[in-house]
C-alpha cells in the first residue's frame, strides 16, 4: 500500500521574515528565502512549514492577520511566493503553511466592518457579548501579559472575546459564513502549490465559545468537513494540528483517521524535557504510556523547540519546577509561570553530546520530526529582548555583518541577530559549520539522511524494551520484517546493557548510524556500551 508522504518526512520550520533578506531592506523575504532553497534541501528537509507571511500589523509576529489572500509586502508578493513554491518543488521539497483562523487582527476589514454595524453581515463572524462575561478574567494563553478574554469595543459598544491578546479578535466558528471563508482561504493556497496546514490553536478554533450552535453537534466534528474540504482539493494534502492535547482528548482529533494528520505531540515534549533534566528515561516512558494510538494514517510531530516558550503547562507542578531549575532557573528565562523563552542549545549547556542526544530523540520516535530553523547550528537565544522574542532571532549565515541575514545597516532590522558571546555570529554560523565536517550542521545532515533510509522509525509499530536501567531508553520499530532499534543514554555515566535483539544464532545486527556490522552475544543478545548522552541506531534484517 502507498505510504502517506507526511508520515516519513523531515520538517523545517522557518519564519520569512527572519530567515534571509534579500533585497537588503533588512527584512527576510520570499527572494532571499528561495535563494537557501539549496541548503534546505542539502540538509535533506523534506517539507517546509512556513510560518506566517501575511499582510499584518505584526503585533503577534504575523500571527495577526489582515489579508489572507496575500503576502505581506515587506516579504514578497504572490508572484515570489509562488515562484518560491515552485522552485521548493524542484529542489524536491512541499511546502506548508500557518493556518491563523481562530482570530483575526483587529484591523482586518472584517472585524472593522463588524464592529462599525451591528447590522453589517460581518459582525456574526466575531464573538460578542453586551455584557462583560463573569469568567473575562479566565483562560487567557498569555497570563501576566494579557489578563482578559473579553475586550470592550467602544464602536461596537459590545465586548469582544479573544484568547489571544487583545489585539486578535476571535472568528466565530459556527458561522456558516466563516466556515465558507475558511474553505476559501486553503483553497486559494492549495492552488498556489502548498501541500498542507498548520492549523493554529486548534482547540481554541473549534469551541463553540457559548455560542448557539444549530445543531452542529460536537466541535471536533468540523474538522472532517475541513479534512475532506482539502483532501477533495489535493490528494496529498494535510493537516497538522497546533494542540496541546491531554491524552484522554486525542481520540477527538483524529477520529477513525477522518479528522487531522498529524498533531504536535506537546505531551511527550514535556515529558521529554522533563527526562532530559532528570536524566532519567522514565518520564518518556510514561507519557507514551498514557497516549492513546493512532489511527494507521495518522501521525505525531516530533520537536523540541519552536518559536514560542517551551510549554511545560501539562506537567505537575513539582516537575515543572525541576524543569525550570535545569534548563531556565532566572526568572527572566520563564514566561506565562509555565514556559522557558530559550533555544535547545543553551537549555542544553550547549554540551553537543546532550544536544545530539535530544535530536536523536526526536528522530527516532514514533513521529514526523520537525526542526526551528537555527537549531541546527546550535543557535541560541537573546534573552534582552521581550517575551517570545529572545528566540526569534535572524538566522546566522555568515561571521560578516549581520550573521549574512542582510546586507542592511545593523540599525534598520526588526530585530537583531546575536552578534555577542558564545552563540553570536561570528561564533555559530551555517558557514564556518559547513566547513568542519564534524560540526552539528554536518551531523545533523548526516543522521537526517540515515534517518530517511530508515524508514521502520517513521513508519513502523513501536515499542519500548526494558532494560533495567533507568537510564536509558530503548525502543524498536518493526516494520514489513524489519526491525529498527534506537537506544539512548540519558544519563552523566557510561551504561552497558544487554539488549534483546530477538536474532537467530548466528545473526547479527547493523550499526545504522557507524554503518558497522555488529556481532551478537551466544544467547542472541547484543551488548550495548554507552557512553555518558550516548545513542546507537541498529538494525536487525533477514541480512544487510
Ligand atoms: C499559536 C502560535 C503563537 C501565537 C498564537 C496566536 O500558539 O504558535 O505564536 O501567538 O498561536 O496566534
Ligand atoms: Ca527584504
Amino acid at each position: 500500500m502507498a505510504e502517506h508522504w507526511y508520515k516519513n518526512a523531515v520538517l523545517y520550520c522557518l519564519d520569512v521574515k527572519t530567515f534571509a533578506d534579500g533585497n537588503g531592506d533588512g527584512i527576510g523575504d520570499f527572494t532571499g528565502l528561495a535563494a537557501r532553497l539549496d541548503y534546505l534541501a542539502g540538509l535533506n528537509v523534506d517539507c517546509i512549514w512556513l510560518q506566517p507571511f501575511f499582510p499584518s500589523p505584526m503585533r503577534d509576529n504575523g500571527y495577526d492577520i489582515v489579508d489572507y489572500y496575500n503576502v505581506d509586502p515587506r516579504l514578497g508578493t504572490l508572484g515570489d511566493f509562488v515562484e518560491f513554491t515552485r522552485r521548493a518543488k524542484e529542489n524536491g521539497m512541499r511546502v506548508m503553511i500557518d493556518l491563523v483562523v481562530n482570530h483575526t487582527s483587529i484591523d482586518h476589514p472584517w472585524f472593522q466592518a463588524a464592529r462599525q454595524d451591528p447590522a453589517s453581515p460581518y459582525r456574526d463572524w466575531y464573538v460578542w457579548s453586551e455584557d462583560k462575561p463573569a469568567d473575562a478574567h479566565e483562560g487567557t494563553v498569555f497570563p501576566g501579559k494579557q489578563d482578559t478574554t473579553w475586550t470592550w469595543d467602544r464602536e461596537a459598544k459590545a465586548y469582544y472575546f479573544h484568547r489571544f491578546y487583545d489585539h486578535q479578535a476571535e472568528l466565530n466558528i459556527t458561522s456558516p459564513a466563516v466556515r465558507r471563508e475558511i474553505q476559501k482561504v486553503t483553497g486559494f493556497w492549495l492552488q498556489l502549490g502548498v501541500t498542507g496546514f498548520r492549523i493554529d490553536a486548534l482547540p481554541f478554533l473549534i469551541e463553540h465559545k457559548g455560542l448557539p450552535t444549530e445543531g452542529m453537534g460536537d466541535p471536533h466534528a468540523y474538522l472532517r468537513e475541513l479534512r475532506h474540504h482539502v483532501q477533495t482539493l489535493c490528494g496529498d494534502a494535510c493537516l497538522m494540528a497546533e494542540a496541546n492535547l491531554l491524552p484522554e482528548e486525542v481520540p477527538d482529533y483524529f477520529g477513525d483517521g477522518d479528522k487531522i494528520h498529524m498533531s504536535f505531540n506537546f505531551w511527550v515534549n514535556q515529558h521529554l524535557f522533563l527526562a532530559l533534566a532528570r536524566r532519567d528515561a522514565g518520564p518518556i516512558l510514561r507519557s507514551y504510556a498514557q497516549l492513546p494510538a493512532l489511527p494507521p494514517w495518522c501521525q505525531w510531530n516530533n520537536f523540541l523547540r519552536s518559536h514560542d516558550e517551551l510549554d511545560l503547562g501539562r506537567l505537575q507542578k513539582d516537575e515543572l519546577q525541576e524543569v525550570f531549575a535545569a534548563f531556565g532557573p532566572e526568572p527572566g528565562m520563564q514566561l506565562y509561570g509555565r514556559g522557558i523563552r530559550r533555544r535547545l542549545a543553551p537549555m542544553l549547556g550547549n554540551d553537543r553530546r546532550r544536544i545530539e542526544l535530544a535530536h536523536s530523540l526526536m528522530l527516532t520516535l514514533p513521529g514526523t520530526p520537525v526542526l526551528r530553523y537555527g537549531d541546527e547550528i546550535g543557535m541560541g537565544d537573546d534573552l534582552s529582548l521581550p517575551d517570545r522574542e529572545s528566540v526569534r532571532t535572524p538566522m546566522q549565515w555568515t561571521d560578516g555583518a549581520n550573521g549574512g541575514f542582510s546586507r542592511a545597516d545593523a540599525g534598520q532590522l526588526s530585530l537583531p541577530p546575536i552578534a555577542e558571546g558564545e552563540y553570536g555570529y561570528r561564533q555559530v554560523n551555517v558557514e564556518a559549520q559547513r566547513r568542519d565536517s564534524d560540526s552539528l550542521l554536518n551531523w545533523l545532515e548526516r543522521v537526517l539522511r540515515r534517518r530517511k533510509e530508515t524508514p521502520e522509525f517513521g513508519l513502523g509499530e513501536c515499542r519500548f524494551i526494558e532494560t533495567g536501567r533507568p537510564e536509558v531508553l530503548a525502543h524498536r520499530c518493526d516494520l514489513d520484517g524489519v526491525t529498527a532499534f534506537a537506544v539512548h543514554n540519558l544519563g552523566p555515566r557510561r551504561v552497558r546493557f544487554d539488549l534483546p535483539v530477538d536474532a537467530p544464532a548466528d545473526g547479527c545486527v547493523h550499526d545504522i548510524l557507524a554503518r558497522r556490522r555488529e556481532e551478537l552475544q551466544k544467547d542472541g543478545h547484543y551488548r550495548v556500551d554507552l557512553e555518558p548522552y550516548g545513542y546507537r541506531w541498529l538494525r536487525r534484517d533477514a541480512g544487510e
